[in-house]
């Protein structure tokens, strides 16, 4: 039942999806900050080009160019209304000077001519988008041929026992609250359906804010198709853990993770 509202409180009416997207899901800074960990720990030397695909709002980019003032970052994405809402905040968030820094470009990732870049992200597990194995070659490899030759290719992957169950997970955030609606989930074809819906303290809600039709793919399989796309060796990066048994935000390489109920961990794979 809808509750008076009182000031300072965000409704389905007065909400920003698009803001609450990056509240709930996104952490630009610990993002960039792995980026330049695995460039320190793989390459020994730090990136300065940066194509992010499937950008979205462009929080990432927007990191990107404000740790330095010479870094540049070009933002692919096939949605025309999240890159103008990225472009209002590029407008003002940033500096001209990060501004000259950062390019979106409305395209497919699939088949987008960048030229080349030190490191392509792909993250929030955006490529699962790509439901075939042949189809998710042909974009692995696409990223491949944009890298310089030492160039890396950072993406994301979860997994653990939780996502092969169709469950909701609610957190309260900031205001409102975030629910992860794995809706749909097909064990004979991988095929899943999760949603993102919002909750507000007036009892108003916004179901389907963003919508995921994606295949499962678990990490093995993805470092099959990394390395069949040419690329030398993968890396996973796996969270460390405090006495409590929680993720701690340390990140390292390794090759034995833990089975636990839900875990995200970050690929590195090499040129
Ligand atoms: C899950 S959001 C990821 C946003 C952001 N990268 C993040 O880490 O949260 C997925 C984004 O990918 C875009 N997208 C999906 N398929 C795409 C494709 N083939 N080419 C370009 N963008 C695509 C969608 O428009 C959406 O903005």
């Amino acid at each position: 039942m809808a509750r008076p509202v009182k000031p300072g409180w965000i409704t389905a009416k007065t909400a920003d999806t698009n803001d609450l997207y990056e509240r709930s899901v996104q952490c630009p800074e610990s993002e960039v900050d792995l980026i330049i960990q695995a460039w320190d720990e793989i390459r020994g030397r730090e990136p300065v080009t940066l194509r992010e695909d499937f950008c979205g709002t462009s929080a990432v980019a927007r990191e990107w160019v404000q740790r330095n003032d010479f870094c540049t970052v070009v933002g692919v994405d096939l949605n025309s209304d999240v890159l103008a809402w990225a472009s209002n905040r590029i407008e003002k968030d940033l500096t001209q000077q990060q501004r000259s820094r950062i390019q979106l470009i409305e395209h497919d990732v699939m088949t987008i001519q960048s030229g080349s870049v030190d490191c392509v992200l792909a993250m929030n597990f955006s490529y699962y988008g790509f439901k075939k194995r042949e189809t998710l070659k042909q974009y692995f490899t696409s990223v491949y041929n944009s890298l310089v030759d030492d160039g890396l290719f950072l993406l994301d992957a979860y997994g653990g026992s939780d996502s092969f169950l169709e469950m909701d997970e609610e957190r309260d955030l900031d205001g409102f609250t975030y629910v992860w609606d794995q809706h749909c989930v097909n064990p004979i074809t991988g095929d899943i359906v999760n949603y993102i819906h919002f909750e507000f303290p007036d009892g108003s809600k916004i179901k389907r804010a963003f919508t995921y039709e994606w295949r499962f793919w678990t990490l093995p399989e993805i470092r099959d198709v990394l390395l069949e796309s040419g690329f030398s060796s993968v890396n996973v990066y796996w969270e460390g853990t405090d006495e409590d048994g929680e993720g701690d935000g340390v990140w390292s390489i390794d090759t034995r993770g833990e089975a636990c109920a839900g875990w995200v961990a970050y690929i590195a794979a090499v040129k």
